[in-house]
């Protein structure tokens, strides 16, 4: 079964979480698609998990689609969402020409951050699927810091999770705020809320996959090691290494070898 938008918001109307990763290449699309992820996402933090860049500012459009095109060969059932880089929906016309690429190269959605109701409005009136993202935004804050942890900034944040909903947003990705904000803001609005360090209530998590798989090894409060897959990665190159340099591999059982007629004649 293809998830569906429909889908995604029946979810929460159950009170069924929903999961959501990112995803930015074709064998681990292909993996959690078979793990029934819901929503399989190539966001712009394939700029700093797979690409070496410092900042998710340097992600630009032909980044995101280069990696979207091959996560969309590995989906099958997801949906599959694109992040909007950094400086790509500007206006109205640029976002929505960003947005077409998109999904003309496979996203069923794009997501951009910030309170940009226009934008959004103009896009949901285009029958563009937009999801939201607010809290902390790495696209607009140079620095990981929780976001509405007073009474001001709570009151503002969740206002504009409401704005973005009227505009026509039809999801919403609140990244780094309070567990208490998480909630209040969840009940308030009838779009589904997918939470990043955003506590225990929101309708669905979504983390970094290089986080969760423990490819990047780094220590993160709102995130959990489900895998130690760089260590794994780390003994294999070693392994491989040391056994090149012993001339232990390749040994008999990986070689190929020619007719004894054929070679006798090449030794000849
Ligand atoms: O690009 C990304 O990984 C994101 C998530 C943190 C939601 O936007
Ligand atoms: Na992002």
């Amino acid at each position: 079964m293809k998830k569906t938008m429909e889908y995604l918001h029946q979810k929460k109307r159950d009170g069924r979480k929903i999961t959501m990763l990112t995803c930015y290449d074709y064998p681990t699309a292909q993996l959690q698609d078979e793990a029934g992820i819901d929503v399989i996402f190539a966001g712009d933090s394939v700029g700093t998990n797979q690409l070496g860049y410092k900042r998710e500012t340097s992600v630009t459009l032909d980044d995101i689609i280069h990696h979207l095109k091959a996560v969309r060969r590995g989906v099958e059932h997801a949906y599959l969402l694109a992040d909007m880089p950094y400086r790509t929906y500007e206006n109205a016309d640029t976002a929505l020409a960003t947005a077409q690429m998109l999904l003309r190269n496979g996203a069923d959605g794009v997501k951009l951050e910030g309170l940009h109701e226009e934008i959004v409005a103009h896009l949901y009136n285009q029958g563009i699927e937009v999801w939201g993202h607010l809290g902390f935004n790495p696209q607009y804050h140079e620095k990981a810091a929780v976001q509405g942890k007073t009474y001001d900034s709570a009151r503002v944040l969740a206002e504009s999770v409401r704005s973005l909903q009227a505009a026509g947003a039809c999801m919403v990705v609140l990244e780094l705020i309070p567990e208490e904000l998480g909630k209040i803001i969840t009940e308030q609005v009838t779009i589904p809320t997918i939470g990043i360090g955003a506590g225990r209530f929101t309708d669905g998590q979504v983390l970094i996959v290089h986080d969760m798989l423990g490819i990047t090894p780094r220590e993160l409060r709102h995130s959990k090691n489900y895998g130690h897959v760089g260590e794994i990665m780390l003994k294999s190159f070693q392994e491989y290494a040391s056994e090149v340099e012993a001339g232990a591999f390749p040994n008999v059982s990986n070689v190929r070898h020619m007719k004894a007629e054929e070679l006798s004649q090449l030794m000849r």
